[in-house]
């Protein structure tokens, strides 16, 4: 008698937490995204990358719910979200950081965080805010800053903070728009290891970055964009050997090769 093998997936394949489909966003005459369809799977670290104006912030945009695609579909943990507001998304477990940081900035950095968790996934009593904050504070290094107003953070703590605020809403997916632009170079390894910690807690994380050194050594895998369309989409290797890619970045400020 032989053995039935069971189908063969790799653990991560099973599980999707985001699924485009064909997803484009018109502004007047012009295509920003077009056409973009791709997989993220749980526990994954997806990087989008693309030259300067390929879409990346506007697929962002499209990803969180700040703009309804012109069409094409989004699948948020197996349900369709396409039309789904940017606060239903958020607490359907999507978070954001964004790419220009925008706290509260006459409010504590503890308020601040304390206010992403009351306005998170599940309802939260502010008791209960109020110490998820402080784990927060605690995880992305910030506690010793707590009681400081939010404007008096440097540049790095910024970005900490963001990332604090979102993750403050529980997030099963948790988006970032190039949070270490701005970064001294050991400043950006240090939140190469923030991001990393999120994604051990069980946080699947899709980041837009120019940096290179931070794609390699963050992204599991990578999704080339380029004139609102998708590329490449593979393994940092792979997709900086594709000459598409490339001819894509040539005469750009990026160097590809990190
Ligand atoms: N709100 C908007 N209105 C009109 N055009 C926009 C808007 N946002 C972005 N664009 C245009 O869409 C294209 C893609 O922009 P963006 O998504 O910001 O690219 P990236 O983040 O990859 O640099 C650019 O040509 C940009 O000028
Ligand atoms: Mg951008």
């Amino acid at each position: 008698m032989t053995a039935v093998m069971p189908a063969r997936t790799t653990p991560d394949q099973g599980n999707v937490v985001l699924r485009a489909q064909g997803l484009s966003k018109r502004f007047g005459g012009l295509l920003a995204v077009q056409n973009v369809s791709f997989t993220q799977y749980a526990g994954e670290i997806l990087a989008v990358i693309g030259p300067n104006g390929a879409g990346k912030t506007t697929l962002l945009n499209l990803l969180s719910g700040v703009y309804r695609p012109t069409s094409g579909q989004l699948w948020l943990l197996g349900n369709d979200v396409t039309g789904h507001a940017m606060e239903a998304r958020c607490h359907a477990g999507l978070g954001r950081a964004f790419q220009i940081v925008r706290p509260f900035p006459e409010m504590t950095v503890h308020e601040n965080v304390t206010v992403g968790a009351l306005f998170g996934k599940r309802g939260m009593n502010l008791p209960q805010a109020r110490e998820r904050a402080y784990d927060l504070l605690e995880r992305t290094g910030l506690a010793a800053h707590a009681d400081k107003a939010a404007h008096e953070l440097t540049l790095l703590q910024d970005k900490r903070l963001e990332v604090a605020r979102a993750l403050a809403t529980q997030p099963q997916v948790l988006l970032l728009d190039e949070v270490m632009a701005g970064l001294r170079p050991a400043e950006a390894q240090e939140a190469v290891a923030l991001v990393r910690s999120v994604q051990e807690s069980g946080v699947s994380v899709l980041f837009i970055e120019h940096i290179m050194p931070v794609v390699r050594d963050l992204a599991d895998r990578v999704v080339v964009m380029d004139q609102g369309q998708v590329i490449a989409e593979g393994t940092y290797r792979e997709v900086t050997a594709n000459p598409q890619v490339v001819s894509a970045y040539l005469g750009t400020e990026t160097e590809l090769h990190a």
